[in-house]
Formats: structure tokens, sequence, C-alpha cells
């Protein structure tokens, strides 16, 4: 099992798209293990996004993710870090393919509604960044046996 670290960012949050989009992740099967509403400080941001900061538009971009709340979340399920931002499609919603998330929902490079780690190491050092071990609250759930078979793990 993976875990990876979700945002919905202020724009999905200010468009009243949580509850769909969320929607679409419990659909596939994930189960969220943490979730809390919280906002961005630019500290966090600077953090957060530790790789993009010295690009010419990471400006723009902290102003766009400290601008409103933002909804942060962990899923949970196998391979979720790939299926995860396979579901968030590319990056610009103008790019992305027609039914993943970004393709549907948006039609920004910036605005583009969900944040999800890219890699294992991402997932890790980002689920860190938001939550407390004690935030995250694990269990088995009961519709497990109707998801997968036994030996998918
Ligand atoms: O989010 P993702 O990993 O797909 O993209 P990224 O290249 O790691 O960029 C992080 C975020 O910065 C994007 O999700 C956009 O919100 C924003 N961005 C931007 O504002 N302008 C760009 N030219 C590229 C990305
Ligand atoms: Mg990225």
């Amino acid at each position: 099992m993976e875990r990876t670290l979700i945002l919905f960012k202020p724009d999905c949050v200010q468009r009243r798209l949580v509850g769909r989009i969320l929607a679409r992740f419990e659909d596939k099967g994930l189960n969220v293990v943490a979730m809390k509403m919280m906002r961005i400080t630019p500290a966090l941001a600077k953090q957060h996004y530790a790789e993009h900061v010295e690009k010419a538009w990471y400006p723009t971009l902290e102003g766009f993710i400290t601008g409103g709340p933002v909804v942060a979340a962990i899923l949970e399920g196998l391979e979720a870090i790939r299926v995860v931002r396979e579901m968030l499609g590319a990056t610009s919603g103008l790019k992305a393919a027609a039914g993943t998330i970004r393709g549907d929902f948006s039609s920004s490079r910036q605005m583009n509604l969900v944040h999800a780690s890219d890699g294992p190491e991402a997932a890790a050092r980002e689920i860190k960044l938001y939550f407390r071990d004690d935030e995250i609250c694990a269990s088995e759930l009961t519709l497990r046996p109707w998801l997968r078979a036994s030996d998918e793990n």
C-alpha cells in the first residue's frame, strides 16, 4: 500500500469542486486517511515547492497557493502515487487529457485544482510537511474484500 499527499488548491475550494473531485478518488477505491482545511503560509509554500522557488513563475504560484484556503489530504491505496497522478493528468488543464481531473475541470497552467506527490520521496516529504503522525487515521475499511482480490496485497 502507498500513501500520497494531495491538496485541493484554492481554485478548487473557491469553485466548490472539492466534493466532486474527492468523490472521484473515493470512487476509484482510494482511502482517505487524513484530511484538513488550512491556509498555506509563504514559508510552507517555499518548502512545498522547493524545486520551483527559483523559477520565474514562482512568485505568482506562491500568491495563488497562499491566496485562499486549501484542503490537504492523504490518500492510500495500491500504487496510489502513480494512480492519483494519472487521475490528475498533465500539469496544464489545456494539455491534460479529457477524462482526467485537470482535463475535465481546468483551463489553466497554474489553476489546475489539485496537487499530488510525484514519487515516493516526494510523498514521504510532503506527508510530513502537512500532517503529524497522530493526524493520520488508518483503518481497515469493511469494503476492502470487494475492491480487489485477497492476493493483490
Ligand atoms: O503539479 P505538477 O507536478 O503537475 O506541476 P509542476 O511542474 O511540478 O508545477 C507545480 C505547480 O506550479 C503546477 O501544478 C502549477 O499550479 C504551477 N505552475 C505554474 O504556475 N506555472 C508554470 N509554468 C508551471 C507550473
Ligand atoms: Mg510537480
